[in-house]
């Protein structure tokens, strides 16, 4: 069966020779996109959807979740509103809570904050575990990530749990624990930062994972100069993420190397954390991934629209710069290059807006402008 969109008012695709286009049309066939061309000269379909005029771009993909949780930090929030600092130290009270729920539990709201995030236009979701932070809760945890994403990350590494030595938990989380998780899991990934993990530690954990045959994820940057951005190059992780705190040199090590980085720009919202140099890096030649960090403690939100306009009003995007951040380029800090693009052959996730163009996402913050999403050409929200 196909599918014809006609009456695009704007299509914006990401790929370097279709460009934004205008009054466009595009045939989906077989779950993937078969054919793009103006909507006057476009092929029969066995059905067709007009979108009069609307805006069609590619489904977000959100490379940065943390949706397997359970419990509430909304105590937490107020006090940071009032003046606290976040601190690492906050994970281990919904590390109490998910080690306290069932798998259905964790499944049911893991599911919810999936469909949020599709009714927002996220066809693609990353999420990790690292609220169990011992093996029998990971494991739960990365059972119900496989079952809700499409990509899933290992962060046993997030926090040493309480009464636990760091030497010992490191060796428990690059054996036993990696072990028992690969299974289920795409990639690896550590949070290297002051109350966390140190590089050294940091190391030993991704070079571990890299050995298994995982990909490579870092959290770094976040509270301070980690160490984490040059540790994230130097094993030539997918991405680093967070990057709030970067010095000139190590805006230079990223634009010259194939690390995508990875903003958050919700989580520095909800922590008031300074943002991170995203323009810099794109001038410099990097690259530049936009994602929700949608997690209980820091960033509990699913909306990519909101970091998508928070880019463009605050870190001084362009808009089409923080699209293909949403979409293209956090796709391939995942090693996709067939999502987050509309071309022929790539997969038929895409979406469109009640808007006439891309502009309007950040022109009309926190208005819910998705209105139609389809993931390998099937309805999704
Ligand atoms: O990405 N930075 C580390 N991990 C999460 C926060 C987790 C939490 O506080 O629960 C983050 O912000």
């Amino acid at each position: 069966m196909s599918l014809l969109l006609t009456n695009i008012g704007e299509l914006t695709t990401n790929d370097a020779d279709l460009g934004r286009r205008h009054d466009a049309a595009l045939v989906i066939e077989d779950g993937a996109i078969a054919w793009i061309g103006d909507a006057d000269g476009a092929p029969a379909a066995d059905s067709v959807v007009d979108v009069e005029g609307a805006a069609v771009l590619p489904g977000w993909v959100d490379s940065h979740s943390h949706i397997v949780f359970a419990g509430d930090r909304s105590a937490e929030f107020e006090a940071r509103m009032a003046g606290e600092r976040y601190a690492a130290g906050g994970i281990a009270h919904t590390v109490a809570a998910t080690r306290s729920a069932t798998e259905a539990e964790l499944s049911a709201n893991a599911i919810a904050l999936r469909a949020e995030a599709a009714r927002g236009g996220t066809t693609f979701l990353e999420t990790k575990t690292g609220y169990g932070l011992d093996i029998e809760t990971e494991r739960r945890s990365a059972r119900v990530a496989r079952e809700v994403a499409d990509y899933v990350t290992f962060l046993g590494a997030h926090v040493v749990p309480a009464g636990m030595d760091a030497r010992a938990y490191v060796d428990l989380v690059r054996g036993p624990m990696l072990d028992a998780l690969l299974p289920y899991v795409d990639a690896i990934d550590v949070f290297c930062e002051e109350g966390a993990f140190t590089v050294d530690q940091a190391r030993e954990v991704l070079l571990a994972g890299r050995s298994a045959g995982l990909q490579l994820r870092v959290h770094g940057n976040q509270l301070g100069h980690s160490g984490g951005v040059a540790l994230a190059v130097e094993l030539d992780a997918r991405s680093v993420d967070h990057c709030n705190h970067l010095t000139a040199a190590d805006v230079d090590l990223l634009a010259g190397s194939a690390t995508v980085t990875t903003f958050l720009p919700a989580c520095d919202l909800s922590t008031r954390e300074p943002f991170g140099p995203a323009r810099e890096i794109l001038d410099a030649g990097g690259t530049v991934a936009l994602a929700t960090n949608c997690n209980p403690g820091t960033s509990f939100t699913t909306s990519m629209s909101l970091c998508v306009a928070t880019a463009v009003l605050q870190m001084h995007l362009t808009i089409e710069e923080a699209v293909h951040a949403a979409t293209a380029a956090a796709a391939r800090s995942l090693g996709h290059d067939d999502i987050g693009v509309i071309r022929v052959g790539a997969r038929a996730d895409i979406q469109t807006l009640a808007a006439p163009g891309i502009s309007h996402l950040a022109y009309r913050p926190g208005v819910p402008l998705t209105d139609r999403v389809w993931k390998n050409g099937r309805i999704l929200a």
